[in-house]
């Protein structure tokens, strides 16, 4: 099926202004650095500004524009059928407190954008995890009932307003969506009043933990009392999060559909196929944005993918229009809570999160919350369930040496892989591959002018071998999910220095 996508990009990237702070220019001093601006770091930010802390937050890109940028932007404490799991294992109390951060992280976003006068199209709604599979209807009523014992707002239901039929689904009410762009371009604003506490395109290159703490980019250096690391997955190493949190890539469409077909809520598929749906205002009418099933980075045909989501969305609706196709990605936890504190047993200074399972705008709200009490010395009942330096060896041991025997194994045959005996010259414009050239195996990419564009094939981050993503054109690491442009400058993820370049 041949489709056209007039948009690259998100709708929440679309839908609001470029961004143009400054880079940092000089040294600077303030009490708290904080790293990354997307829902995390810029939260955390405005929290500690209202507490009378000087801030400045420093952006490698866009702010805005990374994972929060690509989201579906649901927020919810629903996250799939997670509360009878977080019973079983953590206990209770863990899930109860759990339960209760990302609800109030619901309400966190609306007050603050009530404060800022900002529109983000925030709007309560009902939440929905459905199944179409029978055998999956006990699981549904099972999480029903331990989400009920939490005191969330959760029911067993039969009935969605979706154009097809489930089989069963747990139902949260008052929930939300909103456009987090808009809330983030508001919150960026407030903290930059009266200049200088927002950088972009600036990349931080280590921080080195003292008194003060000092952050170190190729534009000059911040002393900082405290740091926070917000940068989705941490870019230090020290703390292992790199071996502890797993990234998970989707793609996701935006479409316009008739009218009688545009459902009421917010939605997720679970078993097969695994799916979000929900429906964003826009001056064209509503806009259904929807997600396909997750796959690893750098483990999947991203074409392939494509045509699987674009089957989905074909089979359930009368689509009148393809009008975004965007991809995200974000980073699981072992044990599906994430990682909110210290960045090592050690740190006293550096602070971090992540691991959000594809939720972080309620958890990484929750996040900023903790981070920001902890700083500021007060009490935050959450801090604990989430705390970093957890051992996850009862409820994730099995996925972490798992997921950690397949990155070693990566490693070792990726290696000892040779490229193919291929001249340059052969790749069609729009191709790219793993070329011995000059002894030496390159990653080759020809663009759809004929312009050659050759890099290392080895991750800055520890050294994996990247691989070509046929839909996004980028290079991803399998590892732990750093991605590079065509040129080899860093995407996202732990790298922080760019794919060597070779001339072609
Ligand atoms: C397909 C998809 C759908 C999702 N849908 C939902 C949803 O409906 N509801 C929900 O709650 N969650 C959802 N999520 C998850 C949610 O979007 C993320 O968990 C959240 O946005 C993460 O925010 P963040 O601040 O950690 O990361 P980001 O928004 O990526 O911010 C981190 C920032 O750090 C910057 N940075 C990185 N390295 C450096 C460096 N060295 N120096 C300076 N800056 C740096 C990056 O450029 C980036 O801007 C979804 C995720 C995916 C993948
Ligand atoms: S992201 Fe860790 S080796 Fe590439």
């Amino acid at each position: 099926m041949a489709e056209t996508y007039p948009k690259r990009t998100s709708y929440w990237l679309d839908s609001t202004p470029a961004t143009n702070y400054p880079e940092l220019s000089n040294d600077l001093d303030v009490d708290v650095a904080v790293i990354g601006a997307g829902i995390v770091g810029l939260t955390t930010a405005l929290l500690l500004k209202r507490a009378g802390r000087s801030v400045a937050v420093v952006e490698a890109r866009r702010i805005a524009a990374q994972v929060t940028g690509h989201t579906t932007a649901k927020l919810t404490s629903l996250h799939g059928l997670i509360y009878a799991h977080l019973i079983e294992n953590l206990g209770e109390h863990r899930a109860r407190l759990y339960a209760e951060s990302n609800q109030a992280a619901i309400g966190v976003v609306e007050t603050i954008a009530r404060q800022l006068g900002v529109d983000c199209d925030f709007e309560r709604k009902a939440a929905y995890t459905v199944t179409a599979s029978k055998e999956q209807v006990p699981a549904m009523v099972a999480e029903a009932e331990a989400a009920k014992r939490l005191a969330l707002p959760a029911s067993f239901v039969t009935e969605t307003t979706l154009p097809f039929p489930v089989a069963g689904a747990v139902r949260f009410d008052h929930q939300a969506q909103f456009h987090p762009r808009k809330y983030l371009l508001a919150i960026a604003a407030a903290l930059n009043e009266g200049g200088g506490a927002v950088f972009e395109g600036t990349r931080v290159l280590d921080v080195v933990e003292g008194a003060p703490c000092e952050v170190k980019t190729h534009k000059g250096k911040i002393r900082a009392k405290d740091v926070v690391i917000a940068t989705n997955i941490p870019i230090l190493d020290r703390g292992g999060f790199f071996a502890r949190a797993f990234p998970r890539r989707h793609l996701v469409l935006g479409i316009r559909v008739p009218p009688e077909q545009v459902p009421e809520g917010m939605f997720l598929g679970i078993g097969e196929p695994s799916f979000s749906i929900r429906v964003q205002p826009t001056e064209a009418g509503p806009l259904l944005i929807v997600s396909g099933q997750g796959f690893r980075t750098g483990h999947a045909d991203t074409e392939a993918k494509l045509r699987e989501l674009q089957s989905f969305v074909h089979s359930r609706f009368e689509v009148r229009s393809v009008d975004y196709l965007w991809g995200n990605q974000d980073y699981d936890a072992v044990d599906r809570v994430p990682y909110v504190g210290p960045l090592t047993p050690f740190s006293k200074h550096i602070y971090t999160a992540t691991g959000f399972n594809a939720w972080g705008l309620s958890n990484g709200t929750v996040a900023a919350t903790i981070i920001s009490d902890e700083l500021l010395g007060n009490h935050n009942r959450w801090a604990e369930t989430y705390r970093t330096q957890r051992l996850e060896l009862k409820t994730g041991g099995a996925k972490w040496l798992r997921e950690n025997l397949h990155v070693g194994e990566m490693w070792l045959r990726d290696k000892f892989h040779t490229g193919k005996k291929r001249a340059i010259d052969e790749l069609a414009p729009g191709e790219a591959d793993v070329i011995s050239h000059r002894e030496k195996k390159m990653a080759v990419y020809r663009d759809d002018e004929g312009n050659i564009h050759c890099v290392s094939l080895v991750c800055t981050h520890m050294g994996c071998t990247v691989r070509w993503n046929k839909l996004e054109k980028s290079w991803d690491c399998p590892c732990h999910g750093s991605r590079f442009d065509v040129d080899g400058a860093v995407l996202s993820g732990p790298a922080v220095e760019d794919l060597e370049r070779f001339s072609g």
